[in-house]
């Protein structure tokens, strides 16, 4: 990843502490919304195989494989991934929860996905990274698989706040985020079928307002 200052806090270290002392509840209402869209795109089937990105403390995670889907929950916290697996040991849960940075390939088999879910966890890389990123997701999907996403927007009353370290890029209180424009959110998914781009207002664990969009899109068949 290149950004224009070499002295960009560590990431990791800004969602370790993030996990340890905040942390998400999970029960938002958009956040549950989203979570709901994706399960009930799900196939029906003895073993369907879903990746949650970024999956933060796990409550997606957890809630898929709830409804009985076989979950992968990647996140390049240590902190989050010892929560995911505190938590589904907790709960009987069967969840593979893999310490990844989504930055490089995906730890997962091409083909392999009916669904990737990433809540708000594919704002936080430059053009490039972005590209590699989505271009990864579909190669694990299956044809037809689903994707379902949220990222903040160019909306959010955050957008331009902070230090700029590239182009829609700001680094605020130590917290990096990629802001997406409908422009460029169309040209990420140019080859992907667009099923619902739909920009939305809420809050995400705290009682600020953000502003996001909500994508549904299928790798074509
Ligand atoms: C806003 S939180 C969302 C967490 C979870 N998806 C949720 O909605 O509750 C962003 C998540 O992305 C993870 N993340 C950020 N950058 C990442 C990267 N480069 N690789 C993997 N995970 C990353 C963070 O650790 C964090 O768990």
């Amino acid at each position: 990843m290149t950004f224009r200052t070499a002295t960009l806090p560590s990431q990791v270290h800004f969602w370790d502490t993030w996990h340890l002392h905040r942390g998400a509840t999970g029960e938002d209402p958009l956040h549950r919304e989203l979570r709901q869209r994706f399960l009930d795109l799900m196939p029906a089937g003895e073993r369907v195989n879903v990746a949650d990105l970024g999956c933060g403390q796990g409550h997606d995670a957890m809630a898929f494989a709830a409804a009985g889907l076989t979950v992968t929950a990647i996140d390049f916290s240590p902190v989050s991934v010892r929560q995911v697996r505190h938590l589904a040991g907790q709960a009987h849960r069967s969840v593979a929860a893999v310490c990844h940075n989504l930055a490089e390939p995906l730890p997962l088999s091409a083909d392999s996905m009916h669904g990737v879910y990433a809540h708000l966890s594919l704002h936080y890389f430059d053009d490039a990274t972005t590209r590699s990123l989505f271009a990864e997701i579909r190669r694990v999907l299956v044809a037809g698989g689903v994707l379902v996403f949220s990222v903040k927007s160019t909306d959010d009353p955050y957008f331009g706040t902070g230090d700029e370290v590239g182009p829609n890029m700001y680094c605020r209180n130590g917290h990096l985020r990629h802001f997406f424009g409908s422009e460029y959110l169309e040209s990420l998914l140019v080859e992907w079928k667009q099923e619902d781009v739909r920009p939305c207002a809420g809050r995400y664990a705290s009682q600020e307002p953000s502003a996001f969009f909500h994508v549904v899109a299928r790798k074509p068949e």
